[in-house]
């Protein structure tokens, strides 16, 4: 079994070391020997360390080995949308298996590898691209497919889960602890597809296509990122016994004429102490999955880096060389439910709602019919003083209020209506709450 290599830096490195170091192992499992080919990288002269690889391999001309005779797998960690598609588009058509961990491309276009697949009739395996060594993803496409998905609750950025669990655990702000996740190496440099949900939203529309059956895309997702999470959020939350955690979720719903639809969305959101998710902290992902007949299931683990993320790599290959030694394909996609994805005004979700107001007569009532107006009712109000100073020191007071489930588009016009009455100084912290009842 000979295998093409595109991308040698973090995760393909250790693809290198493991292929090494488990030879005779995997040669065993598979059947038959597994050799890398070729390796395809920007810089061939670039100083690898102490890798246990011959330097002929390198090459810089990925297409050249895909279309090489005497490969039969194509594992790619190189990532991002172009050259990426059209090497794993020719690589598919030719009928060579694609292993590759790129969620970029995958959630941008994975239509295109798809359908690429099923006209080379080769083998498109992915687990690595989302929550990198949690077997999770072969889960959801096989252990489950006997049964329904409900909904897919998730953590699967490590770098904000490390952010949002430093700033829980000492009361930092944003800024202080994206520089500790910089300065520990969770960050990159330029954190933006990170901190801004991309990351997580390019997860969560793999995750949603796979459990609903259903095309999703990263531009289907509703996404949010953790940018404005302030340290006053962060303690508002365990003021409610809550912590903040940046989630993906995809759920079933219906319209308003009762078909079925998904809903995808990326956001910081507040969730109980008691929930499972909230335990997870440091740069960890989970994801919890509730399913018609299995009920709740948990997956845990690391979701970064090269090793972890190139066990996952590992996994694919041996399960495309297996089925390449047996004459064999795996199922390919699902995509038959075919539902539509409704925007996020329709989402049903919670609001954590914290604002100044003025102390006097008659706000309380006018502050509620700001929310019976738009039909959202409210579930618990709490009132202190102002900014969280002591009691009794002037006219201004805190409300915090949490509702019941509304469609979010109600909850956000509640919240702009709010912002624009005269007793309401400002609005503090707005937040969604999940995982409650
Ligand atoms: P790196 O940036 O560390 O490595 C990229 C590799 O691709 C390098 O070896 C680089 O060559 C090579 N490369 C870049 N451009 C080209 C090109 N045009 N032609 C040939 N080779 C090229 O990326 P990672 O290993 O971190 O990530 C790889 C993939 O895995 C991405 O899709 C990423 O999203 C995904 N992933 C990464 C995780 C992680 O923890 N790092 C976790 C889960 C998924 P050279 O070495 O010469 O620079
Ligand atoms: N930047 C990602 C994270 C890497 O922080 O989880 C894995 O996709």
């Amino acid at each position: 079994m000979r295998l093409a290599l595109l991308g040698c830096g973090t995760v393909g490195s250790e693809v290198v070391r493991l292929l090494h170091e488990q030879s005779a192992d995997l040669a065993a499992r598979i059947g038959a020997p597994l050799e890398i080919a070729g390796i395809a990288v920007r810089r061939v002269g670039r100083d690898r360390g102490d890798l246990p690889v011959d330097p002929a391999l390198f090459t810089t001309d990925p297409l050249g080995l895909i279309k090489r005779d005497d490969v039969d797998v194509v594992v790619e960690v190189v990532g991002g949308i172009e050259p990426a598609r059209g090497w794993l588009v020719e690589a598919l058509r030719a009928g060579k298996s694609v292993v590759t961990a790129n969620k970029a491309l995958l959630a941008e276009d994975g239509a295109a590898l798809h359908d690429a697949a099923a006209e080379g009739g080769a083998d498109l395996y992915y687990e690595a691209s989302v929550a990198g060594a949690i077997p999770l993803l072969r889960p959801l496409r096989d252990s489950l497919h006997g049964d329904r998905i409900n909904r897919v609750t998730g953590i699967v950025n490590g770098t904000t889960n490390f952010i949002l669990s430093a700033m829980d655990a000492t009361g930092a702000g944003f800024a202080e602890a994206l520089e500790e996740a910089t300065e520990l190496g969770y960050a990159e440099a330029d954190p933006t597809a990170d901190v801004e949900g991309f990351d997580a939203a390019a997860k969560a529309a793999i995750l949603a296509s796979l459990a609903f059956h259903t095309r999703v895309t990263a531009a289907d997702v509703h996404r949010e990122g953790i940018t404005e999470v302030t340290a006053a959020d962060v303690a508002s939350a365990r003021a409610m016994g809550c912590t903040i955690k940046l989630l993906c979720i995809a759920a079933r719903g219906a319209d308003a004429e009762g078909r079925e639809t998904v809903s995808v969305r990326v956001h910081p959101a507040m969730i109980p102490l008691t929930h499972p998710l909230a335990s997870v902290g440091d740069a960890f992902n989970a994801v919890f999955v509730e399913a018609e007949a299995a009920g709740q299931l948990m997956f845990y683990g690391r979701g970064a880096g090269g090793a972890p993320t190139a066990s996952a790599v590992l996994g694919d290959v041996v399960a495309v060389a297996r089925n390449r030694l047996a004459g064999a394909r795996a199922a390919s996609e699902s995509a038959y439910a075919d539902l539509a994805v409704r925007p996020m005004g329709e989402a049903l979700t919670r609001y954590h709602i914290s604002l100044d107001v003025a102390d006097r007569p008659g706000v309380l009532e006018a502050v509620a019919g700001v929310f019976a107006r738009h039909e959202v009712s409210i579930a618990t109000v709490r009132q202190g003083p102002a900014g969280g100073g002591p009691a009794g020191r002037g006219s201004d007071a805190e409300l915090v209020i949490v509702t019941h489930v509304a469609p979010d588009a109600a909850l956000a016009a509640t919240v702009r209506e709010l912002r624009g009455l005269d007793i309401v100084g400002s609005v503090t912290s707005v937040l969604r709450v999940e995982g409650g009842q």
